[in-house]
């Protein structure tokens, strides 16, 4: 068995397995050198040779005990549909969405169009890297993706309300991320996915109807990847009741931001944890570094926890960083 299954399904806490959200990122100059060969951000995502060597590089420099497919989360709108451009210090930008056009797609096409990032997993199944290591497969939870969908680009400094204003509209698009996001999740299963990932990266600015918005859809992809067999972790960053929120949707694991408080949590819940680090530790020093390590791993000493930040690494990390903090995991006594 995997260390991270160990961990989630055995519920072991003996080891301390350790990946990075965005470990196939920017911090890597390996990272940086094929990016600017590449400025189309989705056509490289769906090139499979880089998107191969890309998944791979985090694990050949430090051995992280999983492996998360070099993707992205708004490969779902792609999808279906709705063009997506990421702009140069501006991050993602969507084109104008047509929902009839949207809803006309069929499940043979949204496959046909993410074709290449199934044929990376089946690919990368079989890759002697990985060999008792997962494979992590991800999607956006529909709370994320429809913010993504409806107000276009990043919502830095919030949501406007007329972002809320068509109700029909946002209930139509919910409707069919729900569709297409399972789509995406059994494509992935079925090419070699070990784990799914939910990532609710905006969760924290739903300020009310949070069984439409967070509890329903998310429970509604929870169940569906455990009856396909497979864990599912949760990632519903910014929300501020962790506690509610496992106890409803109970999905495998759940992946903490650093704003929650570890040592509370562990005191209301059973299930296996994973993260909770703010990835800004990784820009100060090493003694703090170890530090901070030292903390979380201290307080889940006696709780399942997989090693894991408590946002995306930043890209002006610097490896030295990176190298130092999977050390100080692995040597943990
Ligand atoms: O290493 C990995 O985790 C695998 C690949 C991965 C990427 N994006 C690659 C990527 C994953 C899991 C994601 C998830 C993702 N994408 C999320 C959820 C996690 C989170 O950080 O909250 C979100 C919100 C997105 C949408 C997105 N993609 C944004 C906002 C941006 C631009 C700004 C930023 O923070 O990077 C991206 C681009 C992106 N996705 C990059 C990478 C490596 C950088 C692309 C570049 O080189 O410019």
């Amino acid at each position: 068995m995997t260390p991270i299954k160990e961990c989630l399904i055995n519920k072991s806490t003996k080891i301390n397995p350790i990946w990075l959200m965005r470990q196939a990122g920017r911090y890597l100059p390996e990272f940086r050198e094929i990016r600017k060969l590449n400025p189309d951000f989705i056509r490289l995502c769906l090139n499979q040779t880089l998107a191969e060597e890309i998944t791979l590089q985090p694990i050949k420099r430090f051995g992280f005990d999983a492996a998360i497919i070099f993707s992205d989360i708004l490969m779902i709108p792609y999808g279906i549909g709705q063009s997506v451009q990421f702009k140069k210090n501006f991050g993602p930008s969507l084109g104008d969405l047509e929902l009839d056009k949207l809803q006309n797609i069929t499940k043979d096409d949204f496959t046909d169009n993410l074709s290449s990032v199934y044929k990376l997993l089946s690919n990368l199944k079989n890759s002697k890297a990985l060999e008792n290591k997962d494979l992590i497969g991800f999607v956006g939870a529909p709370w994320t993706l429809l913010v993504y969908m409806v107000n276009k680009v990043s919502p830095k400094n919030g949501l406007p309300d007329v972002f809320f204003k068509d109700e029909i509209l946002i209930s139509e698009i919910l409707n069919l991320l729900d569709r297409f996001i399972k789509i995406h999740i059994e494509n992935q299963i079925k090419a070699g996915a070990t784990i799914i990932q939910i990532f609710d990266s905006w969760a924290g600015l739903i300020k009310s109807d949070f069984d439409k918005f967070l509890y329903n859809p998310t429970l509604s992809l929870v169940n569906y990847v455990k009856n396909l067999g497979v864990p599912v972790i949760c990632f519903p960053r910014g929300i501020s009741d962790y506690v509610k929120f496992t106890k409803i949707v109970n999905p495998s694991m759940i992946n903490i931001d650093y704003n929650v408080d570890p040592e509370s949590l562990i005191k209301s819940l059973d299930i296996p944890i994973q993260g909770g680090l703010d990835p800004k530790i990784l820009l100060s020093n090493k003694e703090n570094l170890k530090k901070q390590i030292n903390k979380y791993l201290n307080i889940f000493k006696d709780h399942p926890y997989v090693f894991n930040l408590g946002h995306g690494i930043l890209p002006e990390t610097e490896v030295d960083m990176v190298y130092e903090l999977v050390e100080t995991v692995r040597n943990f006594k």
